[in-house]
């Protein structure tokens, strides 16, 4: 095309990217790649072909690893790891090695990238490589501040990392980043399809200095996935398919492995009528065709108000017909290859199966070979529809429409998922009303799809747990230091003794704000040390947990109130409990048969105080990124929790994990300690004294082991904790997986229940998610 055509049609030509330097390493490094352990690349073995899915030419020759390979990187990494965690400074200076070295090669990165997942060089090349540089340089700082900053915390040891292909470079630098720089060594399996951004970097650790050992990488399928996750390793951090997700969290309850899952979402993106339309159009853009919609958090869902929706579907058309597509290495190329025709097979398969609404397809023509799809919009879906729900992971947008503000909450969180959302409007006030209100770890106002690592990132609901990015991030790659001594579990006592009272003393359960009686009618009588009775407490069932879930969806209003006011509630319960301390010291030592009662009711009276402290101070944090806006860390209440407490300590167990649920605006349905119940049956009557709205706290007695199921099987609870003597964090975390709840399990390690750390951060971080609110801000 010459310049004066170019003059006169106003069309782009082609400014194609060289391949050569890319294509130069994968020779130099003989096209074939072993698995990287303990800082060299092994000989390969059984191979598999990656390919260039806009062209389907073969790039290299990856090896499928065995179990051999993936037993010797995680020994080299556990090898390698105390010394790596011993030094800072030391890691600091690696990390940032890796970022200038990054830097240096961003070009070969991006185009290896490129090559290797068919998306646009553009993105690669200003989106994929900076966040990844971002996020060494970002994570050296924290090696630094570690010892300064988290003290009292170390590296969880070895991790197992598992990543997708839509973002291979950038999710590595994700996984590899904050486990390093909290002195964690890796094994990560890039994805199949795409590894080879993965191996550059390996490459790469050996030039900046990276021991041996510290960094491996093991290349091959879902197969090698499974032999990491059952590796010796201490922690599993995947992102990925929800299906997947919920497999490890099965493969992984009850090893006392750490487990961060990030998964699928089928995000909102909400344009209202006051919003700035041609921003709205740029934006959904960005939302939906950025790497051909293979994003998990992509703005696929849109949600436009009524009254402006004629004509935002016909600008978002006409904006559609002007995407170029084609050769992801031409710069000028907005919509990139899908990745493998395995899943541009998926994407058609979902579509095609639809018989709903009316499809558009952008008019740009497709290249003639090679794995595209065209964008899509698909209007007039009902909200059930399998692909208003369904993650298509493509660059298909289903688009419905809503009346009002709270029409639009409604609908965008009729979902499984909760990654992220994106609002669009001019008017301040209504975009941050509506924020808090959904369900969603990230959300972003007049813009979308803004990452940084300070920000940190991650879901709720069936999106998965765990956050990737900023202070929040680096807890999931820490744990309390310190020697784990076993939890303790307690025999209830025996006896045959007469009731020292005659009248019947069967203590109902607590739900609702009520006294109530068990649904199945049965109590179990609590002993005395010396074998006299102490009196009966009812054995809850299926049906009573379903009424205390029942309870708590019906306190709802909890969740909304300030944190000022549950301080003062708190405040309040601990007046009250502290006004028959006596009372309770007494329960406690005949229950217990020790003299420690008085202790244990002054320290829960302590603990009280310490929560209505922090009920209004742990709020969150703003983010400064590097981005015009800013990204507010919020704290917001998990939900709705289930807590098992500990055997010892009835009373201070009972109020060591209703504290911090209550003061972060939680719900919370406790099950006393079985050996020792009656402490906890008789705080109902501090809690009917101190105006906690019915419903907040909902106390049950019973079997831990009974009960433990029916908890975590619960597909309306949002957490599980467990400190119970009894051994269930193994049936807690796997039938947990049904929704992905959070789960907080001991895994046998004990709590001291009067000392430090039985309260405090830990407690208030598992009863809150962060959600990123990303706003404007500044020139
Ligand atoms: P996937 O979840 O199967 O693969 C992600 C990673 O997990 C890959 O490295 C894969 O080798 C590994 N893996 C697969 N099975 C495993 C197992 N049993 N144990 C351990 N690791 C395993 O995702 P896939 O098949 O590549 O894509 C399927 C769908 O998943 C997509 O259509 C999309 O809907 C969704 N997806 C979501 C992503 C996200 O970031 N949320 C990323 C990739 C896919």
């Amino acid at each position: 095309m010459t310049v004066k055509e170019i003059f006169e049609t106003m069309d782009y030509g082609p400014a194609p990217e060289s391949a050569a330097d890319a294509l130069a390493w994968l020779v130099d490094m003989g096209d074939r790649f072993g698995c990287f352990i303990d800082g060299t690349f092994g000989s390969p073995g059984k191979t598999f072909l990656s390919k260039n899915p806009a062209t389907g030419n073969v790039l290299a020759h990856l090896t499928q690893a065995s179990a051999d390979d993936v037993a010797a990187a995680v020994a080299a990494a556990r090898k390698a790891q105390s010394k790596w965690a011993g030094d800072g400074h030391g890691r600091a200076r690696v990390l940032y090695a890796i970022a200038r070295l990054l830097q240096k090669n961003a070009r070969l990165f991006s185009v290896l990238e490129t090559l290797d997942n068919g998306k646009p060089i553009r993105e690669s090349r200003d989106i994929d490589v900076p966040l990844a540089i971002r996020h060494f340089y970002h994570h050296a700082g924290y090696a630094q501040l570690m010892g300064s900053e988290m003290p009292g915390r170390e590296a969880l040891g070895v991790c197992g990392q598992i990543v997708p292909w839509n973002f291979p470079l950038l999710m590595l630098a994700w996984k590899i980043a904050p486990a390093l720089a909290m002195g964690n060594t890796v094994v990560l399996k890039p994805a199949e399809y795409t590894s080879l951004t993965a191996l550059l970097f390996a490459d790469i650790c050996r030039q900046a200095g990276v021991p041996k050992g510290v960094v491996n990488i093991v290349t091959g399928d879902g197969a090698v996935g499974e032999m990491l996750v059952a590796a010796e390793v201490d922690k599993i951090a995947f992102t990925g398919s929800t299906a997947v997700g919920r497999r490890i969290r099965e493969a992984t309850a009850g090893t006392g492995k750490a487990l961060t899952l990030e998964l699928g979402g089928k995000s909102p993106y909400i344009v209202f009528d006051d919003a700035d339309l041609d921003s709205a159009i740029e934006g959904l853009v960005d939302a939906i065709w950025f790497n051909g919609g293979q994003v998990c958090c992509a703005g696929s869902r849109l949600l436009v108000q009524e009254s402006i929706a004629g004509r935002f579907h016909e600008k978002l058309k006409a904006r559609m017909d002007k995407l170029r597509i084609g050769d992801p290495l031409d710069k000028c190329i907005d919509v990139g290859a899908i990745v493998d025709p395995v899943q541009l097979d998926a994407i058609a398969a979902l579509v095609d199966a639809n018989t709903e609404g009316q499809t558009y397809r952008a008019a740009g023509s497709l290249p003639s070979q090679g794995c595209f799809y065209p964008p899509t919009l698909i209007t007039g879906l009902s909200t059930s529809a399998t692909l208003m729900q369904e993650e298509i992971f493509g660059p298909v947008l289903v688009s419905t429409t809503f009346r009002t503000p709270s029409e639009a909450v409604e609908i965008a969180n009729n979902t499984r998922y909760g990654l992220a959302a994106t609002l669009w409007s001019e008017n301040v006030n209504l975009a941050l009303d509506v924020a808090p209100r959904l369900a969603a770890g990230v959300v972003w106002i007049n813009g979308t799809n803004m990452f940084d690592a300070a920000a940190p990132f991650g879901g709720v609901r069936e999106s998965g747990f765990g956050r990737e990015g900023g202070w929040e991030g680096l807890a999931a790659y820490t744990r309390l230091s310190g020697k784990a001594t076993a939890i303790r579990r307690v025999a209830p006592f025996s006896g045959d003794g007469a009731p020292s009272d005659p009248l019947d003393r069967t203590a109902k359960l607590y739900v609702g704000g009520k006294q109530a009686r068990p649904d199945g009618g049965y109590s179990t009588p609590v002993w005395g040390p010396k074998g006299a009775l102490l009196g009966h407490v009812s054995k809850a069932n299926r049906k009573d947990v379903r009424n205390a879930v029942e309870a708590m969806n019906a306190a709802a209003g909890w969740s909304r109130t300030t944190g000022h006011l549950r301080a003062q509630i708190l405040y309040y319960l601990a007046e009250n409990l502290a006004a028959r301390d006596d009372d309770f010291a007494r329960r406690i030592d005949a229950m217990t048969g020790k003299r420690s009662g008085g202790r244990e009711v002054a320290a829960a009276v302590s603990r009280l105080f310490t929560y209505a402290a922090w009920a209004d101070k742990f709020a969150g944090e703003a983010k400064g990124v590097p981005l015009k806006g800013m990204a507010l860390a919020l704290r917001e209440p998990v939900g709705k929790i289930a807590a098992l407490c500990p055997d010892e300590a009835p009373l201070l167990g009972l109020v060591s994990v209703i504290g911090p649920a209550m003061a972060m605006g939680n719900r919370i349905t406790a099950v006393a300690s079985e050996p020792f119940p009656l402490a906890a049956t008789d705080f109902y009557q501090v809690l009917e004294t101190s105006d906690v709205p019915g419903g907040v706290v909902n106390i049950l007695t019973g079997a831990h082991e009974e009960l433990a199921p029916t908890l975590a099987d619960h597909l309306d609870l949002d957490a599980v904790w467990s400190f119970s003597g009894a051994d269930l964090s193994g049936e807690i975390e796997r039938r947990a997986a049904g929704n992905l709840k959070r789960t907080w399990v001991n895994h046998g390690r004990a709590r001291d229940w009067i000392g430090p750390t039985g309260e405090g951060r830990a407690f208030l971080e598992s009863a809150t998610e962060i959600k990123t609110v990303w706003v404007p801000y500044g020139e």
